[in-house]
């Protein structure tokens, strides 16, 4: 079993609100489906997510009445992505199923505590696509929060055991500095733990799901369990493809501890 997820800047535009990026899309499905593995897919939100989570501040959970509409808006829009998605799958001849986090996955202070795994067993039982997302969430003790496409691959990679994850972003894999403000950082073909010690624990380019400090350390953790962990560019024809037939590809191995 692979895990995949597709980062919301690669399906989507990811500062113009609601826009989806169906030709890439369209693409990566024929790349997923030329493989031919089993595969369990999560992807990210993009515009259709962080832009309104952030506005409403709905990763702090709940704080007023005034976020509730915000709540509603940002759970339609990340079902409306995951449609699209959908549809590009059933197109390309994959038996896909859509399995939204807010009904079968519960946080509490903004960690995953349940998922209903016995869902995905049951559909990969059916030689179907179990298909999950970054979502809003119910929250034990914040009423809701948001649950990120990177916390679901964690949790899943560990109860499936999966052999390989791959994540694939905008940018070549995990970089020495911010690649797309600075033209010397260097692809890090490798990473552990070290890699920590040289990036802030909160930085401006956190988002509502969290910084680059704390992504890094869930896929240490999954690296930490016989799982493969791959991070890829998602926008560069044939890599995912090749990532998944476990070829040789451009990118970073994260290391476990
Ligand atoms: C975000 O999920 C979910 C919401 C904002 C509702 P992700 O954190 O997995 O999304 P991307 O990949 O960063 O866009």
């Amino acid at each position: 079993m692979i895990l995949v997820k597709l980062g919301g800047s690669v399906i989507t535009e990811k500062n113009q609100l609601r826009s989806f990026r169906k030709e890439n899309v369209e693409r990566l499905v024929e790349e997923i489906k030329n493989a031919g593995k089993k595969i369990i897919l999560v992807h990210g939100a993009g515009s259709f997510g962080h832009l309104l989570a952030s506005e409403y501040h709905l990763q702090k959970g709940f704080i007023s009445r005034d976020q509730i509409p915000g709540l509603a808006k940002v759970m339609l829009d990340v079902r409306e992505l995951n449609l699209n998605v959908m549809k590009i799958l059933e197109e390309k001849g994959i038996a896909a199923v859509s399995i939204p986090p807010s009904t079968s996955t519960r946080l509490n202070s903004g960690e995953i505590v349940h998922i209903d795994y016995d869902l995905f067993e049951r559909f990969i039982e059916l030689d179907t696509m179990p298909v999950t997302f970054g979502d809003v969430c119910l929250d034990k003790k914040l009423k809701f929060g948001i649950c990120s496409g990177d916390q679901l691959m964690e949790k899943l990679a560990i109860h499936f055991n999966v052999e390989r994850a791959i994540f694939c972003t905008d940018v070549d894999g995990i970089f020495s500095s911010d690649p797309t403000s600075n033209p010397d950082a260097r692809l890090i073909e490798e990473v552990d733990r070290s890699i920590l010690d040289h990036i802030p624990r909160n930085s401006r380019y956190t988002d509502v799901t969290g910084s680059m400090f704390g992504k890094i350390e869930r896929m240490i953790r999954i690296a930490s369990r016989d799982c493969e962990c791959l991070v890829i560019n998602g926008n560069v024809p044939g890599r995912l493809e090749a990532a998944l037939k476990g070829d040789s590809v451009k990118g970073t191995r994260v290391i476990g501890e």
